[in-house]
């Protein structure tokens, strides 16, 4: 009579057991898109209109219902943040946005998100929240470059592989990743490389991290620069970033894009500089000036590569300027509007951008 009662009680338990382990085995991640426009909810008055299209026009709910394979590997959740074409992108947003990701990824039902996003911005968007997301877990940002109504869109592949991507353990504490084109970016270095081509997304010579493939990510490297949970800035508590302009050096440029945006307030200026930050003799009085009424002039190059050495072309140490190391001017345009919110020493600002 013991020996039925505890066989029955064996197979109960293991029957449990097994149901337990089987519900393991397909609980699926909980994803939240946040949509937030661009191209990837653009429509086109033809299958053949990829220019020329009306960008941000299609919401949330119905990107997710055009790619019903999403609910195959992730709970999915919609919201609406905004719905606009992404060089209206603004400092406003960006608060909105990183405000609303902290948020989610503090609860303990959300296990990664997607950002929907123009193209046009959204290599900063994706830097802006490496350095102000607090989790480890994974934020992907996505866009399209083709219009939802245009043959062979890459909006909808790109967006399952965005969710897969944030789904999955394997970009868990990698920063803010960038998923376009069967292919992943660390935020910090990856950039819009051509106006309309499907694969503009390039980090040229610091190189991608990864791929997907049939819709799971493979990672091949990782980054080397603080970020997320890692970094010194909040902006939990923020309405406001300090502003912050670039002025782009060419020949023959003067110095009046420098004074303009010093007369209208910046609190740091970025000199996207020809060659390695030169700065030209006709523009650089005006930031001589600036940085004496208190502007953080911080030296960039508008090239594209390549790191931006101290001293090299000027004498950052008697200027008191900073350079941007190998950050693009827009990018460094982000990490100097943070950096004001915590100081405006230049030396502990030179080391932010030795640091992001
Ligand atoms: N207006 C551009 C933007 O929203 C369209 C480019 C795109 O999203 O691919 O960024």
């Amino acid at each position: 009579m013991l020996f039925q009662k505890s066989k029955h009680t064996l197979f109960v338990f293991l029957f449990a057991l097994a149901g337990a382990v089987q519900a393991q085995a397909v609980k699926l991640p909980n994803v939240t898109i946040l949509a937030t426009g661009g191209t990837i909810a653009g429509t086109g008055a033809t299958s053949t209109t990829t220019v020329g299209y009306t960008a941000a026009t299609v919401g949330v709910q119905a990107l997710i219902q055009a790619v019903p394979e999403i609910t195959k590997v992730a709970n999915v959740s919609g919201e609406q943040v905004f719905q606009i074409a992404s060089e209206n992108m603004s400092n406003e947003h960006w608060l909105t946005l990183a405000k609303r990701v902290n948020v989610l990824l503090s609860q303990p039902n959300v296990d990664g998100i997607v950002i929907t996003h123009g193209t046009d911005t959204l290599e900063e968007t994706a830097y802006f929240l490496n350095l102000v997301v607090k989790s480890r877990k994974p934020v992907v940002v996505v866009g399209s470059m083709r219009p939802s109504t245009a043959l062979s869109a890459d909006g909808p592949i790109n967006l399952y592989n965005a969710v897969q991507l944030a789904g999955s353990q394997a970009a868990v504490g990698r920063g803010v990743l960038v998923a376009m084109n069967d292919q992943i970016h660390a935020a910090r270095d990856v950039t819009k490389s051509n106006t309309t081509t499907a694969d503009t997304f390039r980090t040229a010579e610091l190189g991608m991290v990864g791929y997907l493939q049939g819709g799971k990510p493979f990672f091949y490297r990782d980054v080397t620069r603080k970020h997320t949970v890692e970094t010194e800035f909040d902006v939990s508590k923020l309405d406001v970033l300090p502003q912050v302009d670039v002025a782009y050096a060419y020949a023959n440029v003067g110095d009046v894009a420098v004074k303009a945006l010093v007369a209208a307030g910046a609190k740091g200026l970025v000199h996207a500089g020809v060659g390695n930050g030169s700065l030209p003799a006709k523009t650089k009085p005006a930031l001589v000036a600036a940085r004496e009424k208190g502007v953080v002039i911080v030296r960039s190059a508008r090239v594209g590569q390549g790191i931006v050495a101290r001293n090299g072309e000027a004498n950052d140490d008697q200027l008191d300027f900073v350079v941007s190391d190998t950050l693009s001017p827009q990018k460094a345009r982000i990490l100097l509007m943070l950096a004001l919110t915590k100081t405006s020493d230049t030396k502990d600002i030179q080391r932010m951008f030795y640091t992001y």
